[in-house]
C-alpha cells in the first residue's frame, strides 16, 4: 500500500471509531410528558410498587438526612469523589414528574435519564437491569403517586475526567449486561426467585462484591466481599466460615431485623437494608435465604464451644490495658450471664461475624458509632465510644476482645485503622 492509501485507510479508521463512540456516548432524549395523575395508575400496581421500592432501596439512596422521602440529595461517596442521589418525586422540575414510564425504564435498566444523559453507576442499574417488566411498572406507578417534592441535589464533585458523564458509556459496553436473567430448572422456583431478588432488584452484589480500580465488581469475584462507607460487607459466599452455622432461619430473621441470634446484628450499611426488607413479603425473604446458602464454599462448620477463649495463651500489654476498659465500659452488657445475654437473647461476642473477621474493621465501627437506640428495643442498643476512648485505647479494646472472644490469629495493632476511619466517618 502507498503512503497515501495507508493515510486514507487511517482516517477513514478513525472516522467510524469516532462514529461508534458518538453513538453510544450520546442517546436520544425521551419527550416530556405532563404529569400523570396518582388516580391514573391501577391501585393494585401501586401497591405492588411499595413492595419493589422496599426491596430496591430505593429511599434509602434518595432520601437526604431529615430529608422528605425520595427528594435526594444524599452524598453517595465514592473513590473517584461524591456523587448525590437525585429527586424521583414526581415534581415535573426537579424531580421525574415529566417522565414516561419508558424513561424511567431506560433509567433503570440502562443508567440514561430522560434527556439522554449518561447516569452514574453508584445507582446500580447493572442490578436493575434485570428487573421484571411488571416490577418496573410497579415501581414507576407508586413513585409517580407520591407526593411531589420541590428539591434539587448539590452538584456532583467528582475528580476529572469522571466529571464527563458521557465517559460512562465506556464503563456500561464492560460492566452493563441488561436483558432478564435467564432461569436455571434445575434448582427450582424459589431458588431463581432468590437469584433474581439478589442478582436484580436487591442489588446485593454492589455492597457484596469486591469492586475493580474504576468501581466495577470483579469477574468471577462475585459475593467475596466488599467495602462500602468504611464497613465490610462480609463475603456472602463464605458464611460457613462462621463460628455457628448459619441456618435458613436465622439468614430469613437477620435480613428481616437486622440480628441473628448466633452471628451478631447489623449496625452499619446493611442496616437499613433489613429495614426494608422487614416491610416484604416473607417469601421474598426466603427467596433470598435459600439463593445466598447455595453460594456458600466448601463445608458447613461444625459448631464451636460457646466461648472460643484462648486462656492458655499470655496476655499482652495492648490485651491487659484492654481488659480493664472492657471491664469499665462493656462488660455491663458483654459479659457473660449479662441482663442483655439472657434476658435480651443476644449472643455472645464469640459468635460475632465482627470480632471473627479477618479485619477489625466492622468491630471498630461498632465501637466508635454504637447502635442507635431505635426507641423500640433497648437490647439492640449500644453507645458510640468514638468521643469516650483514643484510637489507641479502641485498639487496646480490640485486642481485648479478639484473644478472649475469638480463637483466630490476633489482628496486627488497629490504631491506625480506627485513626483511618475516624476521619472517613468525620468527612462524611
Ligand atoms: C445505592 C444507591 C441507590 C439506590 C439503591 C437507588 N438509587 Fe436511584 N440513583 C442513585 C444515584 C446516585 C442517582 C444519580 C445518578 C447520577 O446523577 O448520575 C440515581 C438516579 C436515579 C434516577 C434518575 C433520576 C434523574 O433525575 O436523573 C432514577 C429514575 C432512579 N435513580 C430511580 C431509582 C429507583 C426506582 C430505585 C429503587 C428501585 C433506586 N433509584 C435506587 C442512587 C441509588
Ligand atoms: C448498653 C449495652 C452495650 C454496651 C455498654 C456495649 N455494647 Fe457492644 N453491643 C451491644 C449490642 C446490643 C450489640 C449488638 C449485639 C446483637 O444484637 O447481636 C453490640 C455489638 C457489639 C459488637 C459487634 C457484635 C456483633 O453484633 O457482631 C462489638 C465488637 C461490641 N459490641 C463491642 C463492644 C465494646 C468493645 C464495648 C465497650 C467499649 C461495648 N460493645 C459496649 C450493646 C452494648
Ligand atoms: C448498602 C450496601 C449493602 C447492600 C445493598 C447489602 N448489604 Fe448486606 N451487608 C452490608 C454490610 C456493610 C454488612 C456488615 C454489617 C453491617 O452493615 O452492620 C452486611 C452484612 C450482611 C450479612 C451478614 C453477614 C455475616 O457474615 O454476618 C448478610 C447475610 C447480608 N449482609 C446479606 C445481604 C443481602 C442478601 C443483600 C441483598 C438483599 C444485602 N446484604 C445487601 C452491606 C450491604
Amino acid at each position: 500500500m502507498n503512503r497515501k492509501r495507508i493515510a486514507l485507510a487511517v482516517g477513514a479508521l478513525a472516522v467510524v471509531g469516532l462514529a461508534v463512540a458518538g453513538a453510544i456516548m450520546y442517546e436520544p432524549a425521551i419527550a416530556p410528558i405532563t404529569p400523570p395523575s396518582p388516580d391514573s395508575f391501577d391501585a393494585q400496581l401501586k401497591q405492588e410498587g411499595v413492595r419493589v421500592v422496599a426491596l430496591g432501596d430505593c429511599v434509602v439512596c434518595h432520601t437526604a438526612k431529615n430529608g422528605k422521602p425520595f427528594a435526594g440529595g444524599l452524598p453517595l461517596a465514592t473513590p473517584f469523589g461524591t456523587i448525590y442521589a437525585t429527586n424521583i418525586t414526581p415534581d415535573p422540575q426537579t424531580g421525574i414528574g415529566n417522565w414516561s414510564e419508558a424513561a424511567f425504564a431506560r433509567a433503570l435498566r440502562h443508567g440514561i435519564a430522560r434527556d439522554g444523559h449518561q447516569l452514574y453507576p453508584a445507582f446500580p442499574y447493572v442490578h436493575f437491569t434485570h428487573m421484571t417488566d411488571h416490577d418496573v411498572s410497579a415501581a414507576y406507578a407508586y413513585l409517580m403517586s407520591r407526593e411531589p417534592v420541590q428539591a434539587t441535589a448539590p452538584a456532583n464533585a467528582l475528580i476529572f475526567p469522571l466529571n464527563f458523564r458521557p465517559l460512562v458509556a465506556f464503563w456500561n459496553v464492560l460492566f452493563l449486561h441488561p436483558g432478564p436473567l435467564q432461569p436455571d430448572p434445575e434448582p427450582g422456583a424459589q431458588w431463581n426467585r432468590g437469584k433474581l431478588l439478589v442478582d436484580g432488584l436487591g442489588h446485593c452484589a454492589s455492597c457484596h462484591s469486591p469492586l475493580n480500580a474504576i468501581g466495577g465488581e470483579k469477574s468471577g469475584q462475585a459475593f467475596d466481599g466488599g467495602i462500602v462507607d468504611g464497613w465490610e460487607a462480609p463475603p456472602l459466599n463464605a458464611l460457613y466460615g462462621a463460628s455457628r452455622p448459619w441456618t435458613r432461619e436465622q439468614l430469613v430473621t437477620y435480613l428481616r431485623t437486622g440480628r441473628a441470634s448466633e452471628h451478631g446484628a447489623a449496625a452499619g450499611p446493611m442496616l437499613p437494608v433489613t429495614r426494608d426488607l422487614a416491610t416484604v413479603p416473607q417469601s421474598d425473604v426466603e427467596a433470598i435465604a435459600r439463593y445466598i446458602l447455595s453460594l456458600q464454599k466448601g463445608e458447613p462448620p461444625h459448631p464451636s464451644p460457646t466461648v472460643a477463649t484462648s486462656t492458655s495463651h499470655e496476655a499482652i500489654p495492648a490485651e491487659q490495658r484492654g481488659a480493664v476498659l472492657f471491664a469499665a465500659s462493656c462488660a455491663q452488657c458483654h459479659g457473660n450471664g449479662s441482663p442483655m445475654q439472657t434476658i435480651g437473647e443476644r449472643p455472645t461476642l464469640a459468635f460475632s461475624t465482627a470480632v471473627n473477621a479477618d479485619t477489625p474493621r466492622n468491630a471498630i465501627q461498632m465501637i466508635l458509632n454504637g447502635i442507635n437506640w431505635h426507641g423500640e428495643d433497648a437490647m439492640n442498643y449500644m453507645p458510640a465510644f468514638s468521643g469516650v476512648y483514643d484510637d489507641r485505647q479502641v485498639a487496646d479494646l480490640l485486642a481485648y476482645v479478639r484473644a478472649t472472644w475469638s480463637a483466630k490469629p490476633a489482628w496486627p495493632d488497629a490504631t491506625p485503622l480506627v485513626a483511618k476511619l475516624k476521619k472517613e466517618d468525620s468527612a462524611r
